[in-house]
């Protein structure tokens, strides 16, 4: 077997069941899931459509690198929604969702993991846990930049040495961040990729999030961008992953796409080749309606912030809560045990969310300097907002009842 599957640690939902376990909910409240970020709302039926009319297309092998017209609308989208001119050929690649990608891009990119300085993936903490498993998987040593209110939830790229950053192969950033729905900013990605350039790794952007953001006037900007303002319009050393999943609520479909550095996409291609994970046909045309259509993720945006907007007043007066500036994801801080509060909802209120602790790990902070056991998810918990409005209000209302009679 291969001893490094024992390195892998549950997986959040895997400890949340074992939380929940034995506890009988007051059987005249209807369940509301808030702990995983699966889109809810109803996917698009231009989508669906050309997924149903292109179904006869089953007869043959898809190719790896998709369909010429597929790379087309992936990049026709990144110029729209962040002015990057992508080439088609070389530089863009379906993908079956970001979760894959994000896996296996660590995989084909981790070199020397059996030599004598361990290979480093830096990734932000808390994290989505797929970069922390990939990063084991190939032989590297995980290295977590805590995202904290003090630092208001950016990577602090100063808090790692030099000697760590020589080991770093791959950097994770993710923005709109899961769980704190930071974006990070144009000058943070420009530092990132100028610390990437001097130490001679690559930043994997998981952008996969970047149509859902509170303001209109001013959408998350993209790895993509930052290269190109800092002159490398090859966007050398970056590889940024999008998704359908969350901007146009079908994570059923399996689809997204990574965009970047066409040295890095070339060998991802190959190992993508024989790892055998092309995207069917049929996915590719239901991929490209969606891509190629705008005002259907605009509405869906709209929808979240309807649900921010109707939740937020309800919970603010007795939550320590802010509306994230992308993403669909409430962050509170609850001033106490996060596993018991999520325990205690679920007990009293039929609710689950997620403690912030299982998204997160362990950190000493820069370096190991003196902060043990300081888990940035402790004290705070995830709350998705992926259900309708009107069941996100019920769910706000009991979460503020329980607080109210727990005081
Ligand atoms: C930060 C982040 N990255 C990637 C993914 C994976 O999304 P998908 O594989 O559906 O594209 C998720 C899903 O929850 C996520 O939260």
């Amino acid at each position: 077997m291969n001893e490094r599957l024992e390195l892998l640690t549950a997986y959040p939902f895997e400890r949340l069941a074992r939380l929940k376990a034995g506890i009988s909910p007051p059987a005249e409240l209807a369940h509301i899931a808030m702990s995983i970020g699966e889109p809810k709302h109803a996917p698009p039926a231009f989508v669906v459509e050309a997924l149903r009319a292109s179904l006869g297309k089953l007869d043959s092998y898809p190719a790896t690198a998709g369909l010429p017209e597929t790379r087309a609308a992936c990049a026709q989208w990144l110029r729209r929604r962040f002015q990057v001119n992508v080439s088609p050929e070389g530089m863009v690649l379906p993908v079956n969702g970001t979760r894959e990608a994000l896996f296996a891009f660590v995989q084909a990119q981790i070199g020397n993991a059996g030599g004598a300085t361990r290979p480093v993936v830096a990734m932000p903490n808390p994290f989505y846990q797929i970069y922390e498993g990939a990063a084991l998987l190939a032989g590297a040593e995980p290295v977590f930049l805590d995202t904290t209110a003090e630092n208001r939830f950016q990577p602090d790229l100063n808090a790692i040495p030099a000697e760590v950053w020589k080991r770093c192969q791959v950097l994770f950033l993710c923005s709109p961040g899961n769980p704190t729905g930071a974006v990070l900013s144009l000058d943070f990605l420009r530092e990132a990729l100028a610390l990437a350039e001097r130490h001679d790794f690559v930043i994997a952007s998981d952008e996969c999030y970047a149509d859902l953001y509170r303001d209109e006037h001013s959408p998350p900007p993209s790895l993509l961008q930052a290269a190109v303002a800092s002159g490398h319009d090859r966007f050398q050393r970056c590889m940024v992953f999008h998704s359908l999943s969350k901007r146009s609520s079908v994570p059923g479909l399996r689809s997204g796409f990574v965009a970047g550095d066409p040295a890095l996409m070339k060998r991802f291609l190959l190992y993508r080749t024989y790892h055998g994970c092309a995207m069917p046909i049929p996915t590719q045309l239901a991929s490209i309606a969606a891509w190629n259509d705008d005002a259907h993720a605009a509405a869906n945006r709209a929808l979240y912030r309807e649900k921010f907007a109707r939740v937020l007043p309800i919970l603010q007066p007795v939550l320590d809560v802010v509306e994230p500036d992308g993403g669909f994801y409430l962050w509170p801080d609850v001033h106490g045990d996060d596993e018991a509060f999520t325990r205690e909802l679920f007990a009293t209120q039929n609710l689950t969310i997620l403690p912030g602790s299982y998204l997160a790990r362990d950190s000493r902070g820069p370096a190991g300097a003196g902060r043990a056991n300081d888990n940035p998810g402790r004290q705070r918990v995830r709350i998705s907002l992926v259900a309708s409005v009107d069941e996100c209000v019920a769910a706000a209302h009991r979460i503020r009842k329980f607080l109210e009679t727990s005081k």
